[in-house]
């Protein structure tokens, strides 16, 4: 009996519950406005593109989605879309919005996605994004704001992305990312600022991805990223200013993911770079970086990609990427590469990716590997072509799927050096051989160096030439063809040099020379002649006359009888004294001849 009061209206509660639903249901359907398309199931909403100058009334309670995008909104009032609290998803994008009061966006507690790009958007005043804790993604882009003042952001505490590019920021104040605790990604793009706001980066501990796209900056300071110890990943593209990075500049950050594309980078930035130890993808395409150096690249073992398309690329060296064992992905598309050769490759077993299109290759040995495993290489269906072949000369337009590994072998010139190296003397006008003999596969072609610079080929012909066989032939040598000659050995896959020295004696130093040398062999004997002589009259000289007495008594007894000894006397003497006058002469003559 005492229930019966509820049992009595029991029928009519269920009724209710039964009925209101359905009421709401058909109401949500009937209220959907007129300009707009609901789809109450899915509980979105359309108003997009329908001129619409205000927020249309009569939007369902319940919608999870309103895009109000390409209207021509100019104004959101402090709680307008206060309804619609289980809106998750706002789209305000393309309107002609300039002002938004603070809490408009009030109550909206569930709301996660809200878009107001390609707005008119001056400034973000402090208490416009109050009352949306559930906030994850906000895109700002394409506004007019020119400054972010201090704490613009700071109740979006869970705010994951921000998208802030093309607007005519000048300032981010110190401040002005505070709050953000769990931001994860940042873009700032196309704006007006001239440094990195590195005090107001500082703020996001938990940033991950940060781009910074389009900008007039043309230095990054040292320690300009200092605190985003959890930033993995940093693009920088599109700073036309930006001629080099400093060593310090990427100091304190842990990249795994580093773009610096379409700046004016000359260089790799090599220092700056060196401690991102866990950097698995590097991207420089588009600036006009010519050369790889060798062994720069060994701190970045986890090292995976490396892509640098569109650049001045000439020269990738012997052991580029020495240490980067996990190496899977090479993009040097579109740069002025004649060759890559092997060593430059840690080891080219994890190579997967090689884009190698658009450069003037010379289809020689030094890319033979390629053509070895051009099976297991992925071009991304852009083969590699042959430009030219390794003389440079000729157009050769063939795909490296038509070039069998048989017709292309390799091994670098070595010179077969003498020890100590050759050294050769010609007489002034005489003829010089320096000979150089290289070996190599393909064989490699010979020239020489000359000291005064002038480079000596086969295709050579006259006074200096080199022979088929290397050897430099020198007719009529002079003595400014003297000094240190080059040999270098060169064929596809290098080269190798020796120096030989050539030493030309002008015909006065060979006289000088010489003649001292004939006067001193011949002064010698001179001299024991005249010691000879000297001795043999000291010691012979009792003999000597005593002979000569004995002659004289022989003489003058034998004249007794015949009467003519005297003239033989006169005879003998004058004999020997023509011979000492000779000799005498012959000194003086050769005393005098040095002048
Ligand atoms: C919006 O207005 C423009 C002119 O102001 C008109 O050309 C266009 O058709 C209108 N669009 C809609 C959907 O009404
Ligand atoms: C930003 O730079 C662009 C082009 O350089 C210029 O048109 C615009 O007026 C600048 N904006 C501000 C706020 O300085
Ligand atoms: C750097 O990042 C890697 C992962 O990307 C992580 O394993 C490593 O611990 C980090 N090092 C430091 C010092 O934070
Ligand atoms: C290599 O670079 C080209 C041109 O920039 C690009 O289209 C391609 O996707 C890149 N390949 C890889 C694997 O990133
Ligand atoms: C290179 O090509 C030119 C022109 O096609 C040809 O004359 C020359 O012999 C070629 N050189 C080699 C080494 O194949
Ligand atoms: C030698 O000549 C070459 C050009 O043939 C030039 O590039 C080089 O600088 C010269 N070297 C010296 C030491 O003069
Ligand atoms: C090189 O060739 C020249 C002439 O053909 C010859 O006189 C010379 O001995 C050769 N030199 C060597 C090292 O073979
Ligand atoms: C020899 O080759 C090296 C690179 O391997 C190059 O730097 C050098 O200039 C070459 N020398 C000559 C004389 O060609
Ligand atoms: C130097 O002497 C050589 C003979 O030794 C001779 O053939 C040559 O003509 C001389 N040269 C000059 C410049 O006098
Ligand atoms: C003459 O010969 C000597 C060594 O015998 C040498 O040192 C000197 O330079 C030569 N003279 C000239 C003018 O070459
Ligand atoms: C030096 O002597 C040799 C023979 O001993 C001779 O052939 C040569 O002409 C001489 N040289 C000079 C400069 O007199």
């Amino acid at each position: 009996m005492e229930a019966s009061p509820g049992t009595k209206w029991r029928p009519l509660l269920l009724l209710l519950l039964a009925v209101i639903p359905g009421t709401f249901l058909t109401g949500s359907r009937h209220t959907c406005p007129s300009r707009c398309r609901c789809l109450s199931q899915d509980k979105v909403v359309f108003c997009n593109g329908r001129n619409l100058t205000a927020v249309p009334g009569r939007i369902p309670p319940d919608s999870e989605l309103l895009d109000l995008s390409q209207n021509v909104l100019r104004t959101l009032q402090q709680g307008m879309f206060s309804r619609l609290q289980a809106l998750k998803e706002l789209d305000l994008s393309y309107n002609a919005l300039s002002n938004i009061e603070p809490g408009a966006f009030n109550s909206l507690k569930r709301l996660m996605t809200l878009r107001l790009t390609g707005n008119k958007l001056k400034m973000v005043p402090s208490g416009v994004f109050t009352g949306l804790p559930s906030l994850a993604v906000l895109d700002i882009s394409e506004n007019e704001i020119v400054l972010f003042q201090d704490h613009s952001f700071k109740d979006l505490s869970s705010l994951r992305k921000l998208e802030a590019g093309d607007n005519h920021l000048i300032f981010v104040s110190s401040q002005a990312f505070s709050g953000l605790q769990s931001l994860r990604q940042l873009t700032l793009e196309k704006c007006n600022l001239t440094g990195v706001p590195t005090e107001a980066l500082s703020h996001l501990r938990h940033l991950v991805e940060l781009r910074l796209k389009v900008l007039s900056i043309g230095s990054v300071p040292d320690h300009s990223f200092q605190k985003l110890h959890r930033l993995k990943v940093l693009e920088i593209h599109r700073w036309p200013s930006l001629t080099a990075l400093r060593p310090h500049s990427l100091a304190g950050l842990n990249l795994t993911a580093l773009s610096i594309t379409r700046c004016s980078l000359r260089e790799v930035p090599y220092k700056a770079i060196h401690h991102l130890v866990h950097l698995r993808f590097l991207d420089l395409s588009h600036n006009p970086i010519s050369v790889l150096r060798g062994r720069k690249l060994a701190e970045l073992s986890r090292l995976q990609e490396f892509h640098l398309t569109g650049g001045r690329l000439a020269t990738v060296q012997a052991h580029a990427f020495h240490g980067l064992v996990h190496f899977r992905v090479l993009n040097l598309s579109g740069n002025g590469l004649r060759t890559l050769e092997e060593g430059a490759f840690h080891s080219v077993g994890n190579l997967e990716v090689l884009r190698l299109d658009g450069n003037p290759l010379a289809c020689d040995c030094r890319l033979l590997w390629i053509i070895r495993r051009q099976r297991r290489l992925n071009f991304e269906a852009r083969q590699p072509v042959c430009a030219t072949n390794s003389t440079g000369e000729g157009k050769v337009f063939r795909k490296f799927s038509d070039i069998l590994p048989g017709h292309i072998t390799c091994r670098k010139p070595t010179i077969e050096k003498e020890t100590p190296p050759q050294r050769l003397s010609v007489e002034e006008g005489g003829r010089a051989m320096l000979t150089c003999k290289g070996d190599g596969d393909p064989p490699p072609t010979i020239s020489w160096v000359s000291p005064h610079n002038v480079s000596l080929d086969a295709s050579r012909k006259g006074r200096l030439a080199v022979l088929p066989n290397g050897t430099l032939r020198i007719h009529h040598a002079f003595p400014q063809d003297g000094g240190a000659y080059l040999c270098v050995a060169r064929n596809a896959a290098g080269n190798d040099t020796m120096w030989a020295h050539l030493r030309v004696f002008s015909n006065f130093s060979v006289r000088v020379n010489a003649s001292a040398l004939n006067a001193s062999s011949a002064a010698l004997p001179f001299l024991l002649d005249v010691g000879t002589l000297a001795g043999i009259l000291a010691i012979g000289i009792v003999p000597f006359l005593c002979s000569v007495a004995i002659c004289f008594v022989f003489i003058s007894l034998w004249n007794k009888g015949r009467g003519t000894a005297k003239h033989h006397i006169i005879n003998a003497v004058p004999r020997y004294s023509r011979g000492y006058k000779a000799v005498t002469n012959r000194h003086k003559r050769v005393a005098n001849k040095p002048r």
